[in-house]
């Protein structure tokens, strides 16, 4: 078999047959890939003239893994080990020349290699944890061979792409070459391995790093007991992990049926299934229809910010990180001490915890400077507004920063809520005015909801989308409406939290039934943990509500040392009796009648008017995708990346079923769970949100 000629190229230069894969974007191995591969390994068995070869990718990277859409597919083409063991039997020896990313199938064909050599800018990786996976192409079984144990452990449950200076300590490369250099690097390593009659050196059958940790079953029960936190829901982290104890337990080929089987059940399992949706979720929310990718962008080089409260403190943050110099305007000298003061503090944290050197600390604060007066806002490329959420401050600030902004410049509200066309419309540049929400704390969360107004340029649009992932935000194109897409759906399940809580649940249960779904925490937990008193005045408040009744009693949440419930002085939360009689009151002095619901009923309640919502934003065109708005809840409220977000939990739940669920809460709690027409109409005709168009 000769290589597919468009994917892979193979030509003998000095005795070296180089062997060059050129399949874009990122050189997946496809069917077209495996073949080309193969054919390759062939030709360099076959030919006599060639003492070893080079495996080179072409483009922007080495191979990054499988072919994630084959995935599920009918297997094409020769399988992958069988390409493997073409590679690792040679009789000659194979060097991989990596640059870009080497990441899972990727990175297990160059250990089949038996040299590898990389650019200092490679990264080489196996991040199939975070597709609910684990490498199924020996690397669970090689990678600790060459690493050890307790390094693969790290790399197999992070997924993390590690620098090749790091692999090369690790002993996962073995020579670096400098940018420009990779292949004559890899040619020159390739004639010396020859000359110097090197063995060829099969990972397979390197043992001496897992020899050091046998007999030692502690290092996996301290290993998984330090992840369990993070990883709590997920089943791939705990299957990476069982399949390095088999690589220390058995034999070679014992630990690759181990790995086969565990990657076979995660593969066909949902949560693997709900995790490459979200990767390719997050790649899609780039794209806009109606907005082309090549609008020609506005250049960001200065970035102006009003307000540096809680917001925007954290959101000057973002520009500092990646070199943008940002003015921070505030009313007060106080304020702006205190709000720079924050930052600093932000930035040392890190520092201390190792993350950050003390010299990024002061590149980073440097760049942030302050200021009084709105008017040194006049260079700013966008200016983004965080002041206290008041329309007509708003609209004050906006008209202000009309007449001092310079022309082209972006003027974006952070508003949580309030209407950006009103805003825009205090302008006479409403094409320039568009709303950047950012999630608290906005310098850790990855949200950014990106807020078209009726009048926002298509520069504009394009140009906050691009911003917010040179930030490394995911950003979602939003339309105005109360809430946004994410507020207005976490409003919905709110509504039914704060019912049920009335009809005989306690917050406690509602909070632990959404916790055991796989949130960080439920509607309770997180009110006590924002402050009870967002948005209650004490002036007017008549203990209408549970909340009034313990904003009064001063249990305003965590900062007071309860809310919902009692905290200790580390901020362990215990259910209070106090909140129980209090709800338990309402419900007498409202003559309710309340029941003991049981977990399902309370999931429905909370979940099913959240896809509900969902499905009405896309009927009003205000997320372009189903997917999106499963982004939004993943990257801005938790919600389990191993069920996808909310839509695609609808579809795994099954259409039918959510709609003839809302219809029978709809009867008993009414119009609150009346279904969207757009869901009536998609299930009578047996469509899927991608069928339709979403
Ligand atoms: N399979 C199929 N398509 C892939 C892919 C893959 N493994 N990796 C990336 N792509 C596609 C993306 O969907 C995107 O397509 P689009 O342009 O149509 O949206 C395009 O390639 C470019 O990807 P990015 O936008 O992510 O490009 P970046 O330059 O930002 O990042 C990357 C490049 C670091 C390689 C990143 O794409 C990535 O992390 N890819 C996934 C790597 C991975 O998870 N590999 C393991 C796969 S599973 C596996 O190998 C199983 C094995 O053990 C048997
Ligand atoms: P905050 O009260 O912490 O900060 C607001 C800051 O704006 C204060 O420091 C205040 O001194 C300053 N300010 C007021 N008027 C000003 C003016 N004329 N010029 C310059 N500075 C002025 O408020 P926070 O929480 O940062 O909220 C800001 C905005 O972000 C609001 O619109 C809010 O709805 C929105 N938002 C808040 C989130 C949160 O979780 N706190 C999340 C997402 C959005």
């Amino acid at each position: 078999m000769s290589p597919t000629p468009e994917v892979a190229q193979f030509h003998v230069i000095n005795g070296i047959g180089i062997l060059s894969l050129d399949s874009p974007p990122v050189n997946a191995l496809s069917a077209a890939v495996r073949t080309g591969l193969l054919g390759g390994m062939q030709q360099a068995a076959a030919d006599e003239a060639v003492r070893a070869v080079v495996l080179i990718c072409r483009g922007r990277t080495f191979i990054a893994g499988a072919d994630i859409t084959e995935f599920g597919g009918k297997p094409k083409g020769p399988g992958l080990g069988e390409v493997q063991d073409a590679i690792e039997n040679l009789d000659k020896p194979v060097v991989a020349a990596i640059h870009g990313t080497a990441l899972g199938g990727g990175l297990e064909v160059a250990l089949c290699c038996h040299y590898r050599v990389a650019l200092e800018s490679a990264r080489c990786g196996l991040p199939e944890v975070n597709l609910g996976l684990l490498p199924g192409a020996g690397g669970t079984q090689r990678l600790p061979r060459l690493v050890g144990v307790e390094r693969a452990l790290e790399m197999m449950t992070s997924g993390r792409h590690v620098p090749a200076p790091e692999c090369l300590e690790l002993g996962l490369v073995d020579a670096l070459a400098p940018e420009g250099e990779l292949e004559s690097g890899a040619i020159a390593f390739a004639e010396r391995v020859v000359a110097e009659g090197r063995p060829l050196r099969k990972v397979r059958e390197i043992d001496g790093k897992l020899e050091a940790a046998r007999g030692r079953p502690e290092i996996f029960e301290e290993f998984r007991a330090s992840i369990a936190r993070r990883t709590r829901g997920f089943l791939a982290p705990e299957y990476n992990v069982r399949c390095i104890e088999a690589a220390v337990e058995q034999d070679f080929a014992g630990g690759m049926a181990v790995e086969q089987r565990l990657f076979r059940e995660l593969l066909t399992g949902p949560q693997s299934l709900a995790q490459r949706h979200v990767f390719f979720a997050e790649r899609e929310i780039w794209k806009i229809p109606d907005v082309p990718r090549d609008t020609p962008k506005i250049d960001i080089q200065k970035v102006g910010i009003i307000g540096a409260g809680t917001m925007g403190g954290g959101i000057a943050m973002n520009f500092a990180n990646i070199g943008i110099p940002v003015s921070l305007v505030e009313t007060s000298r106080e304020a702006l001490d205190r709000g720079l003061a924050v930052i600093r503090a932000n930035y040392e944290r890190t520092a201390s915890r190792g993350r950050l050197s003390a010299e990024d600390v002061e590149t980073r604060t440097g760049l942030i400077s302050g200021s009084l007066a709105m008017e040194d806002l006049a260079e700013a490329d966008l200016v983004i507004e965080a002041v206290f959420e008041s329309m007509p401050l708003k609209k004050e600030i906006f008209a202000r920063l009309d007449a001092i902004a310079k022309p082209g410049a972006i003027l974006a509200s952070n508003t949580s809520a309030l209407d950006v066309n009103e805003i825009a419309a205090a302008t006479a540049r409403p094409e320039s005015v568009i709303g950047l929400h950012f999630f608290s704390p906005a310098n850790v969360m990855k949200l950014v909801e990106v807020v078209r107004g009726d009048a926002t340029s298509d520069a504009v649009i394009a140009t906050s989308m691009a911003v917010s992932k040179r930030i490394g935000k995911n950003a979602a194109l939003v339309g105005v409406c109360p809430g946004f897409v994410g507020n207005r759906i976490l409003s919905a399940r709110q509504i039914q939290a704060n019912r049920l809580i009335l009809e005989g649940a306690m917050p406690w249960d509602v909070d632990r039934v959404l916790f055991d779904f796989g949130l960080p925490m439920g509607p309770f937990a997180m009110s006590d943990l924002a402050g009870l008193d967002i948005g209650w005045n004490k002036k007017t408040s008549k203990g209408e509500t549970v909340r009034d009744v313990l904003c009064e009693m001063d249990r305003r949440g965590q900062k007071t040392g309860a809310g919902f419930y009692d905290y200790d002085e580390r901020r362990n939360a215990t259910p209070s009796p106090i909140v129980e009689k209090i709800i338990q009151d309402f419900a007498t002095r409202d003559g309710r009648k309340t029941r003991n619901f049981s977990d399902d009923e309370i999931l429905a309640r909370c979940v099913y008017p959240m896809i509900n919502e969902g499905v009405k934003i896309l009927a009003e065109g205000k997320a372009i995708r189903a997917s999106d708005i499963d982004v939004i809840w993943i990257s801005g409220y938790g919600w389990p990346v191993y069920r996808g977000g909310p839509m695609f939990y609808a579809e795994q739940v099954g259409l039918g079923s959510v709609l003839s669920r809302l219809q029978d809460l709809a009867k008993e709690y009414g119009d609150a769970f009346a279904p969207a027409p757009l869901l009536e109409e998609m299930v009578a005709e047996g469509q899927s949100f991608r069928d339709r168009g979403f």
